[in-house]
C-alpha cells in the first residue's frame, strides 16, 4: 500500500518542471519544522541549535544538489533510522518541503 503511494508520487513528480511548482506554504512549514524537526535539525540559519549534531541543518540539506522536491517527499514518506516515522498529511508534507526548499539560495 505504501509502496503504491510512493509510485503514484514518483509518477506525479517525475517532470522536473512540475516539481518546481511547490504547492506548499513555506511559512506554515517553518512552524511545523519548529515543532517537529528542531530537536534534531537546525531548521533556520543562525537559529537555535538542536541537542545533537547527528542530523544535517536544513540549510545544508537545501543546498545539496541532490535535494529536490521529490527527494524530500520520498525521504519523508519512508522510515529512517534515527528519525521518527512521521505520518505527515499531504498538506503538512507540502508545507515542510516548501519551507526546506525556500532555504536554498
Ligand atoms: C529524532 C531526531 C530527528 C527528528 C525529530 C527529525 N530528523 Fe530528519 N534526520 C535525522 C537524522 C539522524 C537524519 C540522518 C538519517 C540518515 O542519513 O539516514 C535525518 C535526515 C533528514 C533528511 C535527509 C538529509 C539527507 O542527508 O538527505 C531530511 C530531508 C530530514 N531529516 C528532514 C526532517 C524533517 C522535515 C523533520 C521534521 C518533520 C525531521 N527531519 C525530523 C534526525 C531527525
Amino acid at each position: 500500500m505504501r509502496l503504491l503511494t510512493l509510485f503514484g508520487l514518483l509518477a506525479t513528480l517525475a517532470t522536473p518542471a512540475l516539481a518546481q511548482l511547490e504547492p506548499g506554504d513555506a511559512q506554515a512549514g517553518r512552524g511545523l519544522a519548529a515543532n517537529w524537526c528542531a530537536n534534531c535539525h537546525r531548521i533556520a540559519p543562525g537559529g537555535p541549535g538542536p541537542a545533537t549534531d547527528a542530523a544535517a541543518s536544513f540549510a545544508s540539506i537545501a543546498a545539496m544538489p541532490s535535494t529536490t522536491s521529490m527527494s524530500l517527499r520520498v525521504f519523508l514518506q519512508t522510515p529512517h533510522a534515527g528519525m521518527p516515522d512521521y505520518r505527515l498529511t499531504r498538506e503538512q508534507l507540502d508545507d515542510v518541503v516548501a519551507y526546506l526548499l525556500s532555504l536554498r539560495r
